[in-house]
């Protein structure tokens, strides 16, 4: 005999699978302590604005705390019946304390209940990946400061461009993971706001306190217009497009450790538990967790598709539409922060092969620029400078050798400016070492930049 909360209205139950097409507890469990967190403030409220009695006050807490107890302990029932994880909670409550069970909703709906709920649960999560991203940050900051004069070749095209340093290259990843990191923070700002209050979507005939409420749970403000209150998501596609954002920069990341631990590159390898064998070929060894990664970023940017999907036909307020949120929402989580977490962990742990960095770069004419810069301080108008090193590339990949292994006589024909010293702008480290600005590969200019991102990082 199993009776909806809302049984009042209907004459037959609803069918079983209806019943299994719209429950959501299966998944919206996970909500449990933010509703219950939710549930007291509420509760406070009533009982500060005298709409339950401080009794009843007493008693919701004492049920509440059981089911959070329950709850704890893997002990609770969750009833599929009870469709989602805030009638099973109140079900619960109300078996365990009476009347006062059944006032706790009065003044709220499931629809402002449920927006909290998803505020409070992301707003916890913000802070946990905003903190993983500071660990892997300073993971990229730990190698960085290993290899500010480390050469390796600097690629456009995936052509080599012109020598960088090691350690320059990985602080590019600290400041884009800098840039989600302060997205996440923004993002923050718009998921702590309070938009209990809205009830079913018009607001609530009760003398309530949002306020109270609001700063009960630490919430920075309160929803200005019950009607968007309940009915928007844009904080978790919001949040969906941060994630998406910080899974590509991870992405991106992932690509170059497979290429550079690659046969053909061999510029780096991982550490043996971040990577795994072949179940046919003995020799293997397979950048298994950057793949992963790789993979992964196509779920996260799905479910912010899905997302956006999910609210571009629905009109205002509260939707059932919405309870579709919460999967895409909960994946993205767990992906996001099992992805970062895997990186902060693993970073540290690869090994640079510097010779096969430098031996690489030896065969790319990396210095090339630095050559038309040479005869640019001789006077040469730039575009003339390039053409002439254009030449003098044509004449050594002819040969077969690098720019350096030219003779004067030979690198003369191809401008009479160029003497002796062109040899000395022609090596990898003066050329690492010419960059030497804000922003710049000059190892000077990295190590200022490994001292800036630890000061940065310390003051956290
Ligand atoms: N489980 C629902 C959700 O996740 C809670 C709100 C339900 N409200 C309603 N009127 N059906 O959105």
């Amino acid at each position: 005999s199993k009776k909806e909360a809302w049984s009042g209205r209907f004459s037959e139950p609803m069918a079983e699978f209806v019943l299994r097409y719209t429950a959501s507890v299966g998944f919206d469990k996970r909500l449990a302590e933010a509703d219950i967190a939710g549930s007291l403030a509420h509760a406070r409220m009533l009982a500060k604005s005298k709409i339950i009695s401080q009794k009843d006050l007493a008693d919701i807490e004492r049920g509440m705390k059981q089911i959070s107890e329950e709850i704890k302990h893997g002990t609770f029932k969750w009833k599929l019946e009870l469709e989602d994880v805030h009638l099973n909670i109140e079900a619960r409550l109300t078996s365990l304390i009476g009347d006062a069970g059944k006032r706790l909703h009065t003044g709220r709906s499931r629809n402002d209940q449920v927006a909290l709920d998803i505020r409070i649960y992301l707003r916890d999560q913000i802070k946990e990946i905003v903190s993983l991203i500071e660990h892997l940050q300073h993971s990229l900051l730990t190698i960085a400061e290993k290899n500010v004069d480390t050469l390796m070749p600097g690629f456009t095209h995936m052509q080599i461009a012109q020598p960088v340093s090691f350690g320059h290259h990985m602080l590019a990843y600290v400041e884009m993971f800098e840039r989600d990191r302060q997205r996440f923070l923004d993002c923050y700002k718009r998921v702590n706001i309070s938009p209990l209050g809205a009830a079913a979507l018009a607001g609530t005939t009760y003398p309530i306190d949002r306020e109270f409420t609001a700063a009960q749970l630490g919430m920075d403000s309160v929803t200005q217009n019950s009607l968007d209150s309940v009915s928007d998501r844009d904080f978790a596609v919001e949040f969906c497009s941060c994630s998406s954002l910080t899974m590509v920069h991870i992405s991106r990341l992932s690509e170059e450790l497979v290429y550079w631990m690659s046969s053909g590159f061999g510029f780096i390898s991982l550490p043996d538990r971040f990577t795994t064998g072949s179940s046919i070929m003995p020799q293997k060894k397979n950048p298994d967790v950057p793949e992963a990664a790789r993979g992964k970023v196509g779920r996260v940017v799905g479910h912010l598709m899905g997302l956006l999907m999910l609210m571009k036909g629905q009109p205002l307020a509260y939707n059932k539409d919405n309870q579709e949120d919460k999967e895409p929402l909960f994946d993205t989580i767990d992906t996001v922060k099992d992805t970062l977490r895997a990186f902060a962990e693993m970073v540290p742990g690869i090994q640079v092969r510097k010779e096969k960095m430098r031996a690489a770069l030896q065969e790319g004419f990396a210095t090339a620029t630095d050559f038309a810069d040479y005869l640019v301080r001789k006077g040469l108008p730039f575009r003339d400078a390039h053409e002439a090193v254009g030449c003098a590339v044509r004449l050594a990949s002819e040969k077969n050798c690098q720019l350096h292994e030219l003779s004067l006589e030979e690198l003369k024909q191809f401008n009479p400016l160029i003497d002796e010293d062109v040899y000395a702008s022609l090596t990898l480290e003066g050329s690492l070492k010419a960059r030497d600005h804000v922003g710049g590969t000059a190892p000077h200019q990295v190590a200022y930049q490994v001292e800036r991102w630890k000061k940065i990082l310390a003051e956290r």
